[in-house]
């Protein structure tokens, strides 16, 4: 990046967590595409850096990113950058003087603070930064404690903490615009949360899911696999009306035993409305419902803006949907026979995203989002193998490690037109679509690879108990 771009345009930057790498692009990309803005990265944009210079923005967008962003930590207007402390000098005396006035009149107060990215200054060596600065014409006093303006001096160390640089390798300064919502990851963790069960989701990843599905105020969301909800209330703290199923009676009702290490049965308020309530959302809960998601219950219309979901893998949970293998033969006339089977059978989960594939391409509107993860055997994943829909574009598809061997992929599919009304099965003859195949070899190389780490032979009926990470 040349210290001595042409500073005419404005550029803001933004400092973004190291963590969920993959899912950053998606997040701010979609959160531009909300406010109707391209992502327009400046030269050299490396994705997998914490900083991120952008062009075509006004502050505006800067802070309605900000207020959605649970991967960007902070954003600047960007003043000046550079390799060396001398570049940024030439870059920031190159920044327009007209730009800069307003935030360091006289009767303003204002702070400069210094942070390092992959090192630790020293207080003294902090101090020296900011006074190396001399050289901009800050008129104001410094107020500490409530400045009018903030200001940042960031240096970059690279990202191998085993091979810290003496000198950063880049350095930039700017004025700050806004925080993000990190703090919506602790508010919200599902350790304090009122009602949750062995497979609620981390609230970050609810909120990122949330943001890469676009999920806006008055939308309208659901979850087919909601569980205790976590999606939900993610979707509800974005302002978006939301409902989901789940074929567990007691999940949905709340009842059965706690997940809870201490706490044997649920208490009575254990239950996703009053998680919604916990955080100030519960208008916007519509309702849940015990539904099996192999036989939706919704007419065939565009009634979600997004469909959001984390679908059983038969890990923690099992992958079962009503009905039954064995015939039903019927009595002669005259004879009484029970007339409800109660039964089940197995979810193949190659089933379950075809399925859920087709729901959205029906129940979706035209421009709403389909946001899932999907189980990967890591060694033997490629592209080819995410399932697709002609009715659906793949819009990003990131990777989740969860062991040497495992991993998830949160995929995000935009509804782009509706499926052709007559023949529900046309778009089996389709070129775009692609069923999954190989879930169940996915199910039976992860158990195999947590019986190896066990020490024990293959065994089939190994089941959630050894499985630690899905
Ligand atoms: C991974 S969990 C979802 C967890 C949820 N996101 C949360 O935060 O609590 C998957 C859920 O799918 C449900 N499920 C399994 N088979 C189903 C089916 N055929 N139809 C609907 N829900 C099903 C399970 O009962 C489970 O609650």
């Amino acid at each position: 990046m040349a210290a001595t771009n042409s500073r005419s345009r404005l550029q803001y930057l933004l400092h973004l967590a190291q963590d969920n790498l993959d899912f950053r692009l998606p997040e701010i990309t979609a959160l531009l595409a909300l406010r109707g803005k391209p992502f327009q990265p400046g030269e050299n944009f490396r994705e997998k850096c914490p900083f991120w210079c952008l062009d075509g923005l006004s502050e505006e967008d800067v802070r309605g990113i900000m207020a959605r962003s649970v991967c960007a930590k902070s954003a600047f207007e960007l003043w000046g950058h550079g390799q060396t402390h001398s570049e940024l000098r030439t870059s920031l005396l190159n920044y327009p003087a007209e730009r800069m006035s307003p935030f360091m009149q006289k009767d303003s107060s204002y702070r400069i603070n210094v942070y390092t990215f992959n090192k630790t200054l020293e207080f003294a060596d902090r101090i020296k930064r900011i006074d190396a600065m001399v050289y901009l014409p800050f008129e104001g006093t410094v107020s500490l404690k409530s400045p009018e303006h903030v200001f940042c001096l960031l240096e970059d160390y690279g990202t191998d903490p085993n091979n810290i640089p003496e000198h950063p390798n880049y350095i930039y300064f700017g004025r700050w615009i806004a925080d993000g919502q990190r703090e919506l990851i602790r508010s919200h963790s599902v350790k304090n949360r009122h009602f949750i069960g062995n497979t609620s989701m981390d609230a970050g990843l609810s909120f990122i899911m949330a943001n890469h599905a676009k999920v806006k105020k008055d939308d309208l969301v659901f979850d087919p696999f909601v569980g205790t909800g976590s999606l939900l209330v993610a979707c509800s703290q974005f302002g978006a009306y939301v409902c989901g199923a789940d074929i567990d009676y007691n999940t949905i009702h709340g009842r059965g035993r706690s997940s809870r290490k201490n706490q044997k049965w649920r208490g009575p308020d254990e239950n996703i409305r009053a998680n919604l309530r916990q955080y100030g959302t519960e208008d916007m809960y519509l309702d849940v419902m015990v539904s099996d998601a192999s036989k939706p219950a919704w007419r065939k219309a565009a009634l979600f803006d997004a469909i959001i979901t984390d679908p059983p893998y038969g890990i923690r949970e099992s992958t079962r949907r009503t009905g039954s293998h064995k015939d039903i033969t019927k009595p002669p006339d005259g004879i009484y026979a029970e007339s409800h089977i109660s039964v089940s059978q197995a979810y193949h989960l190659s089933d379950i995203f075809t399925d859920l594939l087709n729901f959205s391409a029906h129940q979706l509107v035209v421009g709403g989002r389909l946001v899932y993860w999907l189980p990967v055997y890591r060694p033997e994943y490629c592209e080819e193998m995410i399932p697709l829909h002609p009715c659906l574009r793949l819009t990003s598809n990131c990777e989740q490690t969860l062991s040497s061997h495992t991993s998830r992929r949160l995929i995000t599919m935009e509804k782009i037109k509706e499926p052709e009304e007559l023949d529900s099965m046309a778009h089996v003859a389709d070129p775009c679509f692609r069923p999954y195949e190989g879930h169940n070899a996915f199910r039976e190389k992860y158990f195999s690879g947590v019986n190896k780490r066990c020490g024990k032979q293959d065994n089939k009926s190994e089941t959630a108990e050894s499985a630690d990470t899905l």
